[in-house]
């Protein structure tokens, strides 16, 4: 099986020509599938497609990690292009998803920004689960993400709005895309809020293969702490990681030493980035 994971939205223009935005959005070919890995905030995973030639009306199927705007954003513009599509996410998808930091007055909206009518009369089906999703026998979410560290915390600035009130968001919704190859697994990352150990963890769980070959996508090791940056370092080590391809959230410093740490096994994901895989 080949797979190709072509970033369409990132921060970075990893490439002249590319839009920068920050979101994130994964093309995911494998298993004779297009597996479209979140939406970007706006407009660049339509543009950056445009720009590497890709028919997004191709895409089989969509897939959300979470619900913050910076992933379903460009909803909109994507399923103008693709047409009626299914949408598989988690059912806290429709969270009313908020974030205030200490030096914020006021809490700001971070949610999907449309209402579930307005996309579904764009053409998208939502399949809500709780549950892996088994989009073939090979491509799998990873369904809700159990938490099974001690130091990747979730930041203390996520907050969900209910009845009126605020309350700590501990993210049901964040999901992974994992593809099963010959080499082992590949995941695709999110936000990876509820942690990216937790996450590579959750999906050997789930697909009881031990071996993962790649992780690519965002890692939300930009707010940890040196120390919470090596605990996920030597973990990566220790599970193996032969590939680390860091987008988003990931920030230049833990970028910066992830990269000192895996050298040619490390690289960044960003608009543009084409990632391929023989597995035959
Ligand atoms: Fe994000
Ligand atoms: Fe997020």
């Amino acid at each position: 099986m080949n797979l190709a994971l072509t970033t369409l939205c990132e921060n970075t223009a990893g490439k002249p020509g590319f839009m920068a935005e920050w979101g994130l959005s994964v093309l995911v070919q494998a298993d004779g599938m297009n597996v479209l890995f979140d939406t970007g905030g706006n407009v660049a995973a339509v543009r950056n497609a445009d720009k590497l030639g890709v028919d997004l009306r191709a895409v089989d199927t969509i897939v959300l990690s979470h619900a913050h705007a910076d992933h379903t954003g460009g909803l909109r513009e994507v399923l103008m292009r693709t047409g009626p599509k299914e949408i598989i996410a988690h059912p806290a998808i429709w969270e009313l998803k908020y974030v205030k930091r200490a030096y914020e007055k006021k809490e700001a909206f971070i949610g999907v920004p449309f209402t579930r009518a307005a996309l579904e009369q764009l053409g998208a089906s939502f399949t809500l689960r709780k549950d892996p999703v088994c989009i073939t026998d090979t491509i799998v979410t990873t369904g809700e993400i159990g938490q099974t560290t001690d130091f990747e915390g979730i930041e203390p600035i996520f907050y969900v709005k209910e009845d009126g009130s605020l309350r700590k968001d501990h993210f049901p919704d964040d999901l992974a895309l994992i593809v099963r190859t010959k080499e082992g697994l590949v995941i695709v990352l999110g936000c990876a809020h509820r942690g990216m150990i937790s996450t590579i963890r959750h999906a050997q769980m789930i697909t009881g293969e031990q071996r993962v070959h790649t992780v690519v996508g965002g890692t939300h090791l930009f707010p940890k702490t040196d120390e919470q940056i090596e605990k996920a370092i030597h973990a990566l080590q220790e599970i193996g990681v032969q590939k680390i391809g860091v987008s988003h959230c990931t920030g230049f410093h833990a970028s910066v030493r992830l990269a000192e740490v895996f050298g040619d096994t490390f690289f960044q994901n960003n608009a543009g980035t084409v990632y391929t895989l023989d597995s035959v």
